[in-house]
């Protein structure tokens, strides 16, 4: 487990591009905190580390947003409007859970055990980072992640 302090809302597009800089296809990043915690502030950063120059925006209402024309294709799941794994299944969403390209799910804990919680599907995606994202305060974010799979 990788404990990050991010500073800034700069530093947090910054941890993501990173991370989207060395990502692989099949990669699923599933993101956990509260509301303005920087879950799409981070999607921001992973999508600009893949080459993808268009516009972000949370997709509150339309469940998924895919973005081309970068290196991999990004598909970013917003959680937020489904309650259960079954709902998510039935919205047609598990297909973004062994992506073609990057996968960021927001709300991710709606699907996806949290630490410490058994399974709450059968097994996680083969490539799998896990991200606990907590307020400290107005700009400082506490960014916790691990890896399952490859
Ligand atoms: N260190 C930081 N990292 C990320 N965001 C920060 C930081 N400091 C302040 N912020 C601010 O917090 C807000 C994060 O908003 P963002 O939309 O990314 O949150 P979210 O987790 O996606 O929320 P929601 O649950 O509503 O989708 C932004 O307004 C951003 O400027
Ligand atoms: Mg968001």
């Amino acid at each position: 487990m990788v404990t990050h302090i991010s500073h800034s809302p700069e530093e947090t597009l910054a941890l993501g591009e990173a991370w989207g800089r060395a990502a692989s296809a099949g990669l699923v990043i599933g993101l956990t905190g509260d509301l303005g915690a920087g879950k799409t502030q981070l999607a921001k950063g992973i999508a600009r580390g893949l080459g993808i120059t268009g516009r972000i925006h949370s997709p509150t209402f339309t469940l998924v947003n895919e973005y081309g024309g970068g290196r991999l294709p990004m598909f970013h799941v917003d959680l937020y409007r489904l309650q259960t794994a079954e709902q998510i299944a039935t919205a047609g969403l598990e297909e973004y859970f062994r992506p073609a390209g990057v996968s960021v799910i927001e709300w991710a804990e709606k699907y996806f055990p949290v630490e410490g919680t058994k399974s709450k599907v059968q097994g996680l995606p083969a490539q799998f980072r896990r991200v606990q994202i907590e307020t400290i305060n107005e700009s400082e974010r506490r960014i916790i992640y691990e890896d399952f799979g490859a």
